[in-house]
């Protein structure tokens, strides 16, 4: 009874606190506002972008970056080969980078890279995928280049340098056309290709196929190199790849990468200072293309959002601005690296844009 009584004494008294609260407010509220003196400036100024704010102190960087590249380059023999008989003692990529019949016999067992506890037993009819013979064996490339598909090669005129070169890599089956040419150039030699954009652009080659097919005649017949024994899921979709090329007699040439390569060649760059989940494709060819060629270019590697020399903004990649879903990639990391062996004259990088006679 007595505890009833409280209880509703106390809300009362609570009531009239919250009543008295919202009273003075508004007492407030109108002394405030009946103040004549400045008017006060609007709250929600509009914030126009500019170019600074999405660089995000980054010209700072960029400017360290430029001075560690923009030293006179000079192609360092010495360290050249030094770094390549590293990777080719650790990686073997001249011989390993791909699956052939030579090196992943019938009856093997796969290790997928990306997913340790998958492997597989190499049956017959997926032993008949592989290449007969290496593709690289016994072939010493001269000028490669690699492209990244960075946005800083959007009005670049890079591209009759880098059809220039013996051997193009390209990732990711780039669009060529458009007028894209012009600035990335149309040789291409190897292409890669993840299998999540044959399951987002050509429906995982599930329906209709005929698109992929066309979509490959820009590469001519260059070689296909996809991920198949990565992660367990891209098996499927890889093979759908290879035997669509085949049935539709397409020039191209589908060949799948060996997990051991791409597992040894993250042993790789872990120790030379690497923290990255996995390797982006264009460190994939770039260290590829160490192994196979005397002289490598890269272009269109470039990690940040805004372009070197006025830092306007960059859209991701040349023909899109479509951020990657991935966390894997440890870009800026690679980047350095990649940097290193600009500035010690093993390979060199490209940044900005190409001018006509400039080699
Ligand atoms: C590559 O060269 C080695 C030795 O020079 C030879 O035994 C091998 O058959 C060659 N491979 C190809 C594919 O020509
Ligand atoms: C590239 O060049 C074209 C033609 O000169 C121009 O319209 C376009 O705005 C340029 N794009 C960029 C990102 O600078």
């Amino acid at each position: 009874m007595r505890g009833q009584l409280l209880r509703s004494a106390l809300s009362v008294m609570f009531t009239i606190l919250c009543l008295l609260t919202l009273l003075s407010t508004l007492i407030w509220y109108i002394i405030d506002n009946s103040n004549v003196g400045p008017q006060r400036p609007p709250l929600e100024k509009k914030i126009v972008p500019q170019p600074s704010d999405t660089c995000k102190g980054c010209r700072e960087t960029i400017n360290k970056v430029i001075e560690q590249y923009s030293h006179t380059w000079k192609r360092q023999e010495d360290n050249y080969r030094e770094f390549r008989s590293q990777l080719n003692s650790r990686c073997h990529g001249y011989d390993k980078a791909i699956i052939t019949q030579a090196n992943t016999p019938l009856g093997s067992r796969l290790l997928y890279d990306g997913d340790k506890r998958k492997s597989l037993q190499v049956s017959p009819e997926i032993f008949s995928t592989f290449a007969k013979e290496d593709p690289f064996s016994n072939k010493t490339l001269d000028t490669c280049a690699v492209i990244g598909n960075g946005g800083i090669l959007t009005n670049s005129s890079c591209g009759n340098m880098i059809d220039s070169a013996q051997f193009v890599i390209r990732c990711n089956l780039p669009p060529l056309d458009n007028g894209y040419e012009k600035h990335v150039g149309i040789k291409t030699d190897l292409v890669t290709a993840n299998p999540s954009i044959l399951i987002e652009k050509y429906g995982a080659l599930m329906a209709r196929r005929r698109p992929f097919v066309e979509s490959l005649r820009r590469y001519g017949n260059s070689l296909l190199l996809l991920p198949a024994f990565s992660y367990g899921h891209n098996t499927p979709v890889s093979l759908r790849a290879f035997y669509t090329i085949e049935d539709f007699k397409s020039p191209t040439r589908p060949v799948f990468f060996n997990p051991e390569y791409l597992q040894s060649l993250a042993l790789f760059w872990r120790s030379q200072g690497l923290r990255a989940v996995r390797l982006s494709s264009g460190l994939i060819m770039a260290s590829l293309a160490l192994e196979l060629c005397t002289d490598v270019h890269l272009y269109g590697f470039w990690p940040f959002s805004n372009h070197p020399h006025d830092l306007h903004v960059l859209t991701n990649h040349y023909y899109d601005d479509r951020k990657t879903k991935t966390k894997f990639h440890a870009m800026p990391a690679e980047f350095e690296l990649l940097l290193r062996l600009h500035s010690q004259g093993v390979l060199r990088l490209h940044l900005g844009e190409c001018h006509p006679g400039e080699k």
